[in-house]
């Protein structure tokens, strides 16, 4: 397999082609069709997926049957890596939430390529580091900021990953429905779908099928703060 469409995966930084290679020789390739659950919270495994193309989100789901999301992974992105540095069971659901191609890789695979290229482990560390880090930021949202400010933040993060340009601003194709957005922001539908139509009225953003344009990207990032 053709390791060009792997080399920018935060796993690789600084890694030679040789070795990269020889790990993308252990990975078994998959498709997944939108809405496809690739595992439950709660699932035993010994995998992690590298995202090629796509994007997969990751759920939780309370005793009372409501779900949040706690991530939603796109291209170079990795998950299911918990349960290899803490054995234990899968700690959220992996779901497609449009046509995702995926790298399979077993954790002893993983484990004997890290002994033979340490400074990858770093890498790991650093993936992992950033997601602590986002995570905090979100706890931190979730007491200190309104959903409008919520809304805007989690816009402006998917933008930063998944943005393209378009004629009139920054085209952000999340793929998710908007029950799927209020998940992600941890509000009601109603309340997120009135600060999306709030942002528009103003002119800040275009709502579109599953995407936004974003057309005021100074506005909007005052508001995520
Ligand atoms: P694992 O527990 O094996 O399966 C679920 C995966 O979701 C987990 O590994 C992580 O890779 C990923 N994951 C868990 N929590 C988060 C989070 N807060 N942000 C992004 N990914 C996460």
């Amino acid at each position: 397999m053709d390791i060009e469409s792997v080399k920018n995966a935060t796993l690789f930084a600084g890694i030679d082609d040789e070795a990269i290679k020889a790990l993308v020789d252990l990975m078994t390739p998959l498709t997944l069709r939108r809405g496809t659950e690739l595992f439950h919270e709660g699932d035993s495994g010994d995998e992690l997926y590298l995202v090629l193309s796509g994007k997969v989100k990751l759920g939780r789901t309370a005793p009372d049957g409501r779900e949040n999301l706690l991530s939603v992974l796109g291209p170079g992105e990795m998950f299911g890596e918990l349960m290899l540095f803490d054995p234990g069971v899968r700690s959220a659901t992996a779901t497609a939430v449009s046509e995702t191609e995926l790298l399979t890789l077993k954790h002893p695979n993983l484990v004997t390529w890290l002994g033979d290229h340490p400074h990858a482990s770093l890498n790991l560390l650093k993936a992992l580091a950033q997601r602590l880090r986002k995570t905090n930021d979100t706890v931190g949202d979730l007491v200190f900021s309104d959903v409008p400010g919520r809304v805007a933040k989690a816009l402006m993060d998917l933008a930063d990953r998944f943005g393209r340009p378009a004629a009139d601003g920054v085209l952000v194709a999340h793929e998710l429905t908007q029950e799927e957005l209020a998940q992600l922001v941890g509000a009601s539908r109603e309340t997120v779908n009135k600060a999306l139509a709030d942002f528009a009225a103003r002119g800040w953003l275009r709502l579109e099928a599953r995407a936004v344009v974003l057309l005021d990207l100074d506005r909007m990032a005052a508001r995520a703060r």
